[in-house]
């Protein structure tokens, strides 16, 4: 799908549907306005957010129908709203067999981040998750182009980067496992590097075994597949006036069986998700690369299968992480957090000031934040701070968890420095506190998405599946830094 400015007046576009947004109780004036009016006083069209009217031969208007979508109270609309609206749309329309869309912007959403929100939304909504379904008549009915009246070319261009990004993310975070290996996530994480004009290294078994890897190595000895740490650099052009150098850190089990600790195997299937958190990173370094801020961004991801292999780890084990400190491995399942320290302290060897680790790391988080927030946990409000800023202006719902020190008492292992859970209660929280304890002073910022990267029911904006949740907003953290 095309994504465009349009540059002509309301009146004179033509296109198969012109889209207007109409708030509650507020009829928009303009071409139209009596058959406009004429739905508000039917009842048929409220304004009621993401509702949909569609008119056909508008009375002033050479665009063959008018659609009315509702934007909710007036007051209360913004970029994040528009973005839902906006793919709300676009998934509508197409349904209809209509091939070119333009959303009208009225002051005052005619600035570039609500022109930019807009094809966010159009481009997040047209993604399907439908690839192995080899029926031919399945895209029959698509969108050819969706233009935008209102805003910049530069607000439709990032737009138009961000949301291929995801989309690239997206599409890595719904193959399944058996398509998608840490050698193959690997390989697109290259791909893309050479592509955009990243760095890329991959450290293999062998490398990481150098190092002394152990904690990430652990988890990875039980599949046949073998693990990676996948390293993409971003540097800018120019001299950065900052010393601070950002650190990205995605979890990438490509798929989590649990273990020797297994799944039960209801549900099991949705574990191919779990490495999500290092899809949005290698995606947003995509974003990255094409926006360019001026400050040095490191991804990070370290990838494996957790399989309960005849050489899987077992309960009990004891493993020497790349900080030197012990774990004794007391759940196998809990092997997202054993791979993310190995990466943060690789992150820092490389010169990373600042860490933000993503991971779909807990089932507890869902049970506190649902599908909505991502949750998450520092050890510097200043940092979250301003991710919390940059989440708010990417429409990335995101919630703070409380992080004291007593959490941290039931991590305390008999027999090595640490062991890996916490009991079930606050689940995510001892989750968070494994980490902090191998950051130590490093601004550090980690986030739970194991609720939020995935959706089971499609959204009336987005198909079901991978969500790409959190790489908006790394870009901006980058881009604001
Ligand atoms: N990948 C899972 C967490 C998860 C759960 C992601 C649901 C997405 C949806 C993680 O590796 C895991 O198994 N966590 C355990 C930790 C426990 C053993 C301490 C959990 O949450 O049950
Ligand atoms: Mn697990
Ligand atoms: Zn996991």
């Amino acid at each position: 799908m095309d994504v465009k400015l349009e540059t002509r007046a309301v009146p004179q576009v033509e296109t198969d549907a012109l889209v207007i947004i109409g708030f509650e109780g507020a009829p928009p004036d303009g071409p139209a306005a009596v058959q406009i009016k004429e739905f508000y006083d039917s009842g048929e069209f409220s304004g009621k957010a993401l509702e949909i009217a569609v008119l056909h031969h508008p009375s002033g208007l050479s665009a063959k129908r008018l659609v009315l979508a509702g934007g909710g109270k007036r007051d209360s609309f913004n970029a994040s709203e528009l973005r839902k609206l906006s793919g709300a749309v676009l998934r509508s329309l197409k349904t209809k067999g209509i091939h070119a869309i333009t959303l009208a912007l009225d002051e005052p959403f005619r600035s570039d981040d609500f022109a930019a929100a807009a094809v966010e939304g159009a481009l997040l909504a047209d993604l399907e998750n439908d690839r192995y379904k080899t029926d031919p008549k399945k895209n029959e009915k698509h969108v050819d182009s969706f233009a935008v009246l209102g805003g910049s070319q530069a607000g439709v261009d990032r737009g138009r980067v961000l949301a291929e990004a995801q989309n690239f993310s997206r599409d890595i975070a719904n193959e399944p496992a058996n398509l998608l290996t840490p050698t193959i996530l690997a390989d697109h994480a290259k791909k893309m590097a050479s592509e955009y004009g990243l760095e890329c290294e991959v450290l293999d078994q062998d490398r990481m075994r150098q190092l002394g890897m152990g904690a990430l190595l652990g988890v990875a000895q039980g599949s046949a597949e073998p693990p990676a740490l996948i390293v993409l650099r971003y540097k800018p052009a120019t001299a950065p006036s900052t010393k601070d150098h950002l650190g990205l850190i995605g979890k990438g089990v490509t798929f989590d069986t649990g273990g020797i600790s297994i799944k039960p195997s209801d549900g099991m299937e949705k574990m191919r998700y779990d490495m999500a958190g290092g899809a949005a990173v290698i995606g947003a370094m995509r974003a990255i690369a094409q926006l360019k801020p001026s400050i040095p961004v490191t991804a990070l991801v370290p990838t494996v299968e957790n399989m309960p292999g005849s050489k899987a780890q077992r309960p009990g084990d004891i493993v020497k992480s790349l900080s030197g400190k012990t774990i004794e491995v007391l759940n196998t399942d809990a092997e997202g957090r054993l791979i993310l320290i190995d990466a943060l302290t690789y992150a820092q060897r490389l010169g990373c000031t600042h860490l933000v680790d993503a991971a779909t790391l807990t089932g507890a988080i869902v049970v506190a934040l649902g599908n909505v927030n991502i949750g998450a946990f520092t050890n510097n409000e200043a940092f979250l701070a301003k991710f919390l800023a940059a989440s708010k202006a990417e429409g990335e719902k995101t919630w703070q968890m409380p992080m004291d020190e007593e959490y941290k008492e039931l991590l305390k292992s008999n027999f090595a420095d640490l062991h890996n859970i916490g009991g079930r209660a606050g689940g995510s929280i001892t989750a968070a506190w494994f980490i902090r304890d191998f950051v130590d002073e490093t601004p550090w910022i980690h986030l739970d998405i194991a609720g939020t990267a995935w959706l089971d029911d499609a959204k009336p904006y987005m198909a079901k599946g991978a969500t790409g949740v959190g790489l908006r907003t790394f870009v901006r953290l980058a881009e604001t830094w």
